[in-house]
């Protein structure tokens, strides 16, 4: 079992689907209002160089539920980079807590964290990743149907969402169409990656820049922004480039029977209208509560 929790590519399906389930027992444990103990006196490091509701709280929130604890530490008072080297933060905080959540722009600086440190390392987004969002979604998905009779569709821009949906879906041998513009597909190294996985798992990933015939059959669609975090300062021109990407209800004509699906924060208007974020057909806030329970599993599989 790998140390950390960076990339799904590094998991085997196996071990994914123990977490899923996991989480799902974890849900159910919730609701029943049970909350084993099982990370008794461990102590969680959360680094955050970008803004955060979700990742935050739910993985202060998990830690607390399951009897362990979590230091936010801000980028300012650490220094990474100009007060102290990666590896000289790595190492300290191998000394004295359980684990580290990392959010940060660079994917290369949490990989670097993760190689110093003697404890876990798991990814709370990068710029090229974000796994945890996408082993809620599946968490998600599960809930409604099938995962792996599910037709995913990701419509929008190849970012570090459609990166870790398309390597979490090559992992377990999904079924996942992507919609982008030509211009903004997922990175080709990762593309490669996950062509190598699904001729392994019997994933079916396929990729086209029409969002109209991508969502034809769906059962699930997809969406992120168009501008992530650090990017605003493209935000004029990306309008201009996904404008034919939004989910609204003419798009989701074309998919009657899905259920529409957005890690959040949304850009109201952007990617998504309100009629449908608000609307009967999404579940945006399962994912956001399966944030939870999924990272709980995640934290119990690492650090116990
Ligand atoms: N979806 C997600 O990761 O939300 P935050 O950026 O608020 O953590
Ligand atoms: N693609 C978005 C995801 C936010 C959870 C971003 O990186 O800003």
């Amino acid at each position: 079992m790998p140390k950390d929790f960076i990339s799904l590519a590094d998991w085997s399906p196996d071990a994914l689907r123990e977490i899923l389930a996991r989480a799902a027992e974890l849900k159910a444990l919730w609701r029943k209002g049970e909350r084993p103990q099982t990370l008794q006196g461990r102590s969680l490091a959360m680094f955050f160089e970008k803004p955060s509701l979700r990742t935050h709280v739910t993985f202060e929130a998990g830690m607390t539920q399951l009897g362990g604890h979590a230091i936010l530490l801000r980028p300012e008072q650490v220094g990474i980079g100009t007060r102290e080297s990666p590896a000289d933060v790595a190492t300290n905080l191998s000394r004295w807590v359980d684990g580290i959540v990392a959010r940060t722009f660079s994917h290369h600086l949490v990989e670097e964290l993760a190689a110093v440190a003697e404890i876990p390392v798991i990814n709370g987004l990068t710029d090229l990743l974000h796994p945890c969002q996408v082993m809620a979604d599946f968490q998600t998905v599960a809930e409604r149907g099938r995962l792996d009779d599910a037709v995913i569709v990701y419509v929008g821009d190849g970012n570090n969402m459609a990166n870790s949906l398309m390597l979490g879906a090559s992992v377990l041998g999904l079924t996942l169409r992507l919609a982008t513009p030509e211009s903004h597909r997922p990175a080709v190294r990762l593309r490669k990656r996950a062509e190598e996985l699904a001729a392994a798992s019997g994933a079916r990933i396929s990729w086209t820049s029409d969002p109209h015939e991508a969502v034809r059959g769906a059962d699930f669609v997809y969406t992120d922004v168009w501008t992530s975090m650090g990017q605003e300062d493209e935000q004029e021109l990306r309008k201009r480039v996904f404008e034919s990407y939004r989910i609204d209800r003419d798009l989701l004509a074309g998919a009657p029977d899905a259920w529409v699906m957005h890690c959040l924060p949304a850009h109201r208007g952007e990617e998504i209208t309100d009629e449908v974020l608000d609307g009967p057909r999404s579940i945006v806030f399962d994912q956001a509560e399966n944030r939870l329970h999924a990272q709980k599993a995640i934290l119990e599989r690492l650090l116990r």
